[in-house]
């Protein structure tokens, strides 16, 4: 399976199994919106309370809230958004296709910098042991043609973002002859600005209505409610602020599944600092969410670091996460180190102070924020197409499994009588009854045992407890466990101890 066939069985799998389904499909769906279906819903679930736990529950100095979607609309001017939350657009003339200019860009010096990578690799499996990347790298012609025609057109990219010089981008497209994947052609329009957020009407249209918008970012909830928060909660800085929730950008080019939606939610925290130690906070706050990532278990070399090019008009420094996707590695999660500009803009736009009163300085300031930015549909989408595996079995059959992390997966053990007669499927209920209050557990009694088996490694059910006629005897159970298939006998009285040993959050908590 390649990673294209990856990434279309992930889609179908979502669908078949219950996970994801278009939006509003009877009327043929609605472009870059889902929703989640009863076992997405508890996977989503999961990863947002894995989120909060490890930012609220694991640091004594985070907090949490919930604010409203709809804000007053200041709140965008002061932001920023209104004026600069812009996508820049090119579309191709013959196949009408409409593009990130940004992202043709980004991808084609992404392809020069994999041509090196590539023959680098060639000459190590050549070398073998006694070879020397740094100095092949600083030395061959053809890697070093590759790496500066790069760095020539990154630098170029940066520069003509930086200026808002948007012929410029249009030309850097036309001299590197980027082409439409679709058409072929490089005949393209100008380059223009989009806003990508929604906006909407509060109160009746009849009387003095306002436009409103739906929030492109959780963060403003946090930086409107800091006072608020800091001055209740009695937070000394340094202290962050969490908040998950939907958010809403009108994406012209949304595809590739929920990786780029309308509609989406994020996972977000301020850390409000003292001006001058921001740097600090941004590395240990890497750090700390590049560990949370590794903690997942997605697998080595899976996510890695990339420094923004251009910073948003917001930031001082900043940074993404990126998770290798089945169409390559792509931005997961944001890290900013956002200085003081939103809360100097909103002090200055709504006439009220924002600072804090440090006790330790003795004198008052604006804080300084590092935010870290994570899209939860994302992250869903990278345990979704790393856990996905088709497995040829020892006994030629073969089997779809979801390797979900074990606390994490929609459902932790299905209970599952053997037969549905005899008092075997009461018997399975009383287990349920017995677990349910601590883990999500299911029982089904249809099917042969076997297919059912399948069924829960298609979901990802850790897993498979089955009551048969020895259960009945001797209150014993069989427990397989989905990743190895092997079985084993355990009293009933010791499943909540199993099940709370293997599937609980804190063994994911205590890698991070
Ligand atoms: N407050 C900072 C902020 O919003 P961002 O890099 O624009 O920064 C943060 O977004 C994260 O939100 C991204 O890393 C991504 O995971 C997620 N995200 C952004 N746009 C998205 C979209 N259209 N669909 C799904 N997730 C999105």
């Amino acid at each position: 399976m390649n990673q294209e066939e990856l990434f279309k069985n992930v889609i179908s799998h979502s669908k078949e199994y219950g996970f994801i389904f278009q939006s509003s499909e009877i009327y043929d769906g609605l472009s870059a919106v889902y929703d989640y279906g009863q076992l997405g819903v508890e996977l989503k679930k999961n990863l947002r309370d894995f989120w909060w736990k490890s930012m609220v529950q694991m640091h004594a100095n985070i907090v949490g809230i919930d604010a409203a979607i709809f804000m007053h609309p200041t709140t965008w001017k002061a932001s920023g958004h209104v004026d600069a939350f812009n996508d820049p657009l090119i579309d191709n003339k013959d196949s009408k296709k409409r593009y990130r200019a940004d992202v043709l860009i980004e991808d084609y010096i992404a392809k020069i910098n994999a041509k090196a990578d590539k023959e680098v690799e060639k000459a190590k499996a050549k070398f073998g042991e006694s070879f020397d990347e740094v100095l092949y790298r600083q030395t061959n012609t053809r890697v070093l043609e590759s790496i500066n025609k790069a760095a020539q057109i990154e630098a170029r990219f940066k520069e003509a973002l930086e200026q808002n010089n948007l012929e410029e981008v249009r030309q850097i497209i036309i001299d590197c002859e980027i082409a439409c994947p679709i058409s072929g052609t490089k005949n393209w329009t100008e380059v223009r600005q989009f806003n990508l957020m929604f906006s909407t009407q509060i109160g009746s249209l009849s009387e003095d209505s306002n436009t409103i918008y739906l929030r492109p970012e959780t963060a403003q909830g946090i930086f409107v409610n800091y006072l608020n928060v800091q001055k209740t909660g009695r937070m000394k800085i340094p202290f962050g602020i969490a908040q998950t929730g939907k958010a809403f950008r009108n994406e012209i080019v949304a595809r590739q599944f929920i990786f780029r939606m309308r509609e989406f939610e994020q996972m977000e925290m301020q850390f409000f600092v003292r001006p001058g130690t921001e740097m600090e906070w941004y590395h240990y706050w890497k750090d700390t969410r590049m560990k949370w990532h590794q903690a997942l278990g997605l697998g080595e070399n899976k996510h890695k670091f990339h420094d923004h090019l251009k910073l948003a008009h917001y930031a001082n420094a900043a940074c993404d996460i990126e998770f290798e996707f089945p169409f390559g590695f792509k931005e997961l999660e944001g890290i900013h180190s956002r200085t003081d500009f939103d809360l100097k803009k909103h002090e200055s736009f709504s006439g009220k102070k924002l600072q804090y009163f440090d006790p330790e300085l003795n004198e008052s300031y604006v804080p300084y924020v590092v935010e870290t930015s994570i899209g939860l549909d994302r992250l869903f989408l990278a345990v979704m197409s790393q856990a996905y595996m088709e497995e040829k079995l020892e006994d030629g059959t073969s089997r779809v499994v979801l390797s979900i992390p074990y606390a994490l997966a929609p459902i932790k053990a299905a209970i599952l009588p053997l037969v549905n007669k005899d008092g075997l499927p009461e018997k399975a209920d009383e287990i349920v009854n017995l677990l349910k209050y601590d883990f999500n557990v299911a029982t089904e009694a249809k099917d042969a045992i076997g297919k059912r088996y399948r069924r829960n490694d298609a979901i990802g059910t850790p897993f498979c407890i089955t009551v048969d006629y020895d259960t009945m005897e001797n209150n014993t159970v069989t427990i397989r466990n989905r990743d190895t298939m092997t079985q084993e006998r355990v009293a009933i009285s010791d499943l909540w101890t199993i099940l709370n040993r293997d599937v609980s959050v804190s063994n994911l908590l205590k890698k991070c």
